[in-house]
């Protein structure tokens, strides 16, 4: 099996994760911004990991379209964000925004996985944090009702810091691809 971890991170959880995974599967690791054309058509076992932002997963979509024939491609994702994927319906926001994303041939729910990342404000760059203080604003004038987890994180750690990451998240993801082996 010939793979590779490509990730897009912006604070650098995803990358943790990533080199995880990479060391566990015995594949090369690198950052999408390297991942051109030539390199990324060379592998026919794929693994993508980005962080979340507003929904959107860093560098996935630039990612996919460099690829030139998906269909004979392995291709798995995982996102990494502060939302809880033990809750299910964030399962399924992050699943929808995935599916506007990508295209159709590369969304396999079977192959898709979610871990939680972490968040140290002061370290955000100054887009990120006057996106967090608007999404701050717009989620507590929210009715309690209708936040979500997903929301509730967002506005429990604004200007503060976490952290979540968990190694032991990974092991399905990586049974999945060594998984392909018995196919
Ligand atoms: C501006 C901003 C928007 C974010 N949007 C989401 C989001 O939509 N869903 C989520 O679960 N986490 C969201 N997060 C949390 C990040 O996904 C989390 O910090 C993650 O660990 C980032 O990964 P990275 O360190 O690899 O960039 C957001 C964080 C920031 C700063």
């Amino acid at each position: 099996m010939h793979g590779i971890v490509i990730f897009g991170t912006n604070y650098g959880s995803t990358q943790k994760y990533a080199r995880r995974v990479a060391d566990r599967l015995g594949f090369e690791c690198i950052d999408y911004h390297w991942a051109d054309k030539d390199r990324l058509n060379k592998y026919d076992v794929i693994v993508y990991g980005g962080g979340l932002y507003a929904g959107r997963t860093v560098g996935l979509a630039k990612t996919l379209r460099k690829i030139t024939d998906i269909d004979s491609k392995h291709i798995f994702i995982f996102t990494v964000g502060l939302a809880d994927p033990l809750v299910e319906k964030n399962v399924q926001n992050i699943r929808e925004s995935l599916k506007r994303q990508i295209p159709k041939n590369a969304y396999r729910e079977d192959r898709i996985f979610h871990f939680r990342g972490g968040i140290n404000y002061n370290s955000l760059n100054t887009k990120h944090k006057f996106m967090m203080a608007t999404l701050n604003m717009i989620l507590k004038r929210m009715p309690k009702e209708k936040q979500t987890d997903e929301t509730k994180a967002m506005i429990d750690t604004y200007k503060g810091e976490v952290e979540f990451i968990d190694y032991n998240s990974i092991d399905p993801l990586c049974e999945s691809v060594l998984g392909l082996n018995q196919e």
